[in-house]
């Protein structure tokens, strides 16, 4: 059985992971009416790929005979100011979901919950790379996307993306 305290950080865990997916789904909207739809499919991945996340949360309490229990969802932004606002926003937004992983198990650890930390590794790894990913994004654009002909370049390569 769970402790009351790690089922409660779960499920806003859950939470925010459907958050994310809400708000990668934004920028893929951003990205598709600017007609960049290597960028919009790239997040429209991302977005999936936080919705996988949430369910394995919700799987992790479920097995654990514990209950999910939904919240509402917070409106993401919906404007940028150009190409590259959304991908400052994924560092950061990436940075401060790492941090909610790293308060879970903190938790678990003063909670000796071997299980729930045996289970947050797989967590740990994925920030690791979602963060590397949002960091590689971002300095690329940064460096490479200097005119219209390497924006379209990246956009290519972006709709690659399987
Ligand atoms: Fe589920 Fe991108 O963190």
């Amino acid at each position: 059985m769970l402790d009351k305290k790690i089922i409660d950080l779960i499920n806003h865990q859950v939470n925010k992971e459907l958050y994310s997916a809400y708000l990668y789904l934004s920028m893929a909207n951003y990205y598709a009416e600017k007609n960049l739809n290597g960028f919009a499919h790239w997040f429209n991945l991302q977005a999936k790929e936080e919705y996988e996340h949430a369910e394995k949360f919700m799987d992790y309490l479920h097995d654990n005979g514990s209950e999910v229990v939904l919240d509402n969802i917070p409106a993401p932004k919906n404007e940028y100011d150009d190409p590259v606002e959304p991908l400052r926003v994924t560092v950061k937004h990436e940075e401060y979901v790492t941090s909610l992983i790293n308060e879970i198990v903190k938790v678990a650890h003063e909670l000796v919950d071997y299980r729930t930390i045996n289970f947050l590794s797989w967590f740990i790894n994925e920030q690791a790379e979602e963060e590397k990913t949002a960091n590689d994004l971002l300095a690329r654009y940064e460096i490479f996307v200097n005119d219209k002909r390497n924006l379209y370049l990246f956009d290519q390569e972006l709709n690659t993306r399987k």
